[in-house]
């Protein structure tokens, strides 16, 4: 009987003694062996059978009382890739769903976005021509601009977060996020010309209605430069969300499609980041707050999950975390192989997202997962 199992301090009667030997032994503390005796019957007592963790799972009531993370409608951020032309909705064939949209079209989906309750979108545009420079970033008509100007007259605007994407890739015939200087076969992408480029760029965007401006090019001293020519512009209201870790990604692959916008020649690596690398990611993002970001976005999403969790519990500011194309384009197809169960698999890997910290997250199923929300 001595040595019965106490179900309420979890232990036996014999093995109660041993704390009291310890405080006696160690001369610890009155209160601070007093609180760590609580906190070990606290954890003794909350196991097996007196806590059963089941309990709480019995009922979907329970669980949603329960649930640690909530997914809303608000949260998700919907691209869209604007081109040219009237009532174009040409097919992306890597990313079953998404489209490339004129701005007719875009006007259409952003009305119905905003029916849906998404927070908001985030323009990329495809131009008529492209050039070295990638001067339909910041051209007056460039396509984004246009369908900034259309879509601030349209009463979706009220309701949705219109973001620009800020990069040269999709403008430069070369493909890259920026200005390139070739000596032979070797090339230099080359950073501090490139600031000025996409300066211009961020105040043409915001001039044309965009309400939040997006770099993604990942070029040094970006942030800063945006934010003085968009303070000189008396744009001073108009935020900056910088895409501050982003990784030199194989997941980047059906967007490139979507955007027209693969590298000519050579890779992004020598300015989106290794993929191996969390400190230096941290380092990317303290550089970026400093030079002005009012919000983060941190990308690829799923691989990069640690990332989210370390900036979240490392910054306060408002962060974003983008389920890029790859994502998207893996689990469509296993869904269209019937592989995976849509609906499921789909919000687990948003709710994985915002568990990790993320505020909000850019996903192409901003509308199916919207529709299934509610
Ligand atoms: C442009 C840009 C890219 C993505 C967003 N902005 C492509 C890239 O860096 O190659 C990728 C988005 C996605 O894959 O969904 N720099």
């Amino acid at each position: 009987m001595e040595r019965r199992y106490d179900f309420f301090t979890m232990r036996s009667k014999a093995r109660r003694q041993v704390p009291a030997k310890i405080r006696a032994s160690k001369g610890v503390g009155k209160n601070r062996f007093a609180a760590k005796l609580k906190k070990l019957s606290y954890n003794r007592r909350m196991s097996f059978p007196v806590t059963r963790m089941r309990r709480l799972r019995r009922t979907e009531p329970l669980r949603a009382l329960v649930r640690e993370t909530s997914l809303d409608p608000g949260d998700l951020i919907y691209p869209l890739f604007v081109c040219p032309g009237k009532a174009v909705r040409h097919p992306i064939v890597s990313m079953p769903g998404v489209f490339n949209l004129s701005v007719d079209e875009a006007v259409a989906e952003a009305e119905e976005c905003a029916e849906l309750g998404i927070g908001g979108l985030l323009f990329f545009g495809l131009p008529e021509s492209k050039d070295e420079q990638g001067s339909g970033a910041w051209a007056e008509d460039g396509i984004v601009q246009q369908a900034l100007r259309a879509l601030r007259k349209s009463s979706a605007a009220q309701k949705l977060v219109l973001i620009a994407d800020l990069c040269l890739c999709e403008y430069t015939s070369h493909g890259h996020c920026g200005l390139v200087v070739k000596d032979g076969d070797s090339y230099e992408i080359d950073n501090d010309p490139t600031l000025e480029l996409l300066a211009r760029a961020a105040v043409s965007q915001a001039r044309a209605g965009a309400d939040v401006i997006a770099p993604s090019d990942m070029m040094d001293g970006r942030v800063a430069a945006i934010r003085r020519a968009l303070d000189a512009a008396q744009l001073a209201q108009t935020p900056i969300l910088s895409y501050a870790s982003k990784f030199a990604s194989a997941f980047y692959g059906p967007f490139r499609d979507a955007a027209d916008s693969a590298p000519q020649f050579g890779d992004r690596r020598s300015y989106q980041m290794d993929g191996a690398n969390l400190r230096e990611a941290l380092r990317e993002i303290s550089l970026d707050l400093d030079e002005g970001a009012d919000m983060i976005l941190m990308k690829p999403a799923m691989p990069y999950l640690d990332v989210v969790r370390s900036a979240r519990d490392r910054y306060g500011v408002p962060m974003g975390a983008y389920q890029v194309s790859g994502e998207y384009s893996m689990l469509q197809a296993a869904f269209e192989k019937g592989w995976l169960d849509r609906k499921r698999a789909m919000l687990e890997s948003l709710v994985g997202i915002r568990r990790a910290g993320a505020d909000f997250i850019v996903t192409y199923f901003a509308k199916q997962a919207a529709k299934l929300l509610g």
